[in-house]
């Protein structure tokens, strides 16, 4: 069995003039989740849908579990389970209905395990597609994604309009579907979501890869925003010195920093005081790849100086 689940090289896609992606070299392992990291319009879609031959690349080449994406795809796509970005279903079917559809067009499926998925999902199946709501379509689409037990999943997405309670699930089964064996490929515009979820993960910006790397060693790097709220008034020199903290303010009772890789240090040094909240708001994609690019590295494979 072939060791690369995904290989690009020099892979480019123009819309006439539009640049879709560029130059795109990755390489997936067997058995890896990878996530594919990028704001809008970055190149995600493109990418994923050359991979599935359902667009032709400019220039440059995708093999897919060892096979070339323009001249073996219905080879490809049998063994592998896809949920488009741009998700459209039978309306008029109900869930099962249309799963049973397309069970029948791959020869079968394991209905206790659609089942099973459905449950964990929370994806009631006896309803008509038209009647569902946008995060309980994207189930079903998740559903049929897994149902045939692909080696290979590739997702484009896949969270989008799901709620955090099933993200969290989407995320466990990743995980699980992960360790029996199979391989992703899933795009996102979140970066905890792919912390959580990814082994490694591919940034991609303007349509060119601009970094790889395991995610553990982009979370050491990763930039943190930390709001911590105190019972009372706090010093501020008790904090400044910590090591990887920056912009610290500290009005009054509450403590507002940046942070780049452990928050051990900080936290200990908060917990002399009373504390009455910690916040960990979200920092922007931009401003991570800004600071990525600052801090100069890109990692095995990849490059942000490349
Ligand atoms: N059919 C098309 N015709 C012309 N330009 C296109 C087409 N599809 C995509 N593009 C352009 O290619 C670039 C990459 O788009 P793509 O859809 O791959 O981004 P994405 O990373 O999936 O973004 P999003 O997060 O919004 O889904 C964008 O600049 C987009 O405008
Ligand atoms: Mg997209």
């Amino acid at each position: 069995m072939e060791k690369v689940a995904i290989l690009t090289r020099g892979l480019t896609k123009y819309y006439g003039r539009n640049r879709g992606v560029e130059d795109l070299d990755l390489r997936v392992e067997r058995g890896e989740v990878f996530g594919f990291l990028g704001p809008n319009g970055a190149g995600k879609t493109t990418t994923i849908r050359l991979l599935l031959d359902l667009i032709r690349p400019t220039r440059g080449k995708a093999e897919v579990l060892g096979m070339d994406a323009r001249v073996r795809g219905v080879e490809i796509r049998k063994r592998l389970g896809y949920l488009p970005g741009d998700l459209a279903l039978y309306d008029n079917l109900t869930g099962e209905e249309l799963l049973r559809y397309l069970a029948g067009l791959r020869g079968g499926a394991d209905w206790g395990y659609v089942r099973y998925l459905a449950e964990r999902l929370q994806c009631d199946l006896t309803l008509r597609i038209k009647s569902l709501s946008r995060g309980n379509k994207q189930k079903i689409g998740i559903v049929q994604a897994f149902m045939h037990r692909p080696e290979l999943l590739i997702m484009d997405e896949p969270t989008n309009g799901l709620d955090p309670l099933m993200q969290h699930e989407f995320h466990r089964l990743v995980r699980e579907t992960s360790e029996a064996g199979a391989t992703f490929f899933i795009s996102s515009h979140n970066l905890p979501e792919v912390e959580r979820m990814c082994d490694r993960v591919g940034i991609i910006r303007e349509g060119r890869l601009v970094a790889v790397d395991e995610v553990e060693a982009l979370k050491r790097k990763a930039l943190r925003r930390l709001e911590i709220h105190f019972a009372s008034p706090v010093p501020p020199g008790d904090f400044a010195a910590i090591p990887g903290v920056k912009d610290l303010r500290v009005e009054d009772r509450t403590l507002t920093c940046s942070l780049t890789g452990s928050v051990d240090a900080l936290i200990k040094a908060a917990a002399r005081f009373e504390v009455l909240n910690v916040v960990s708001p979200e920092v922007g994609l931009e401003e991570i790849f800004m600071h990525y690019y600052r801090e100069g590295s890109g990692g095995e494979g990849g490059g942000a100086d490349a």
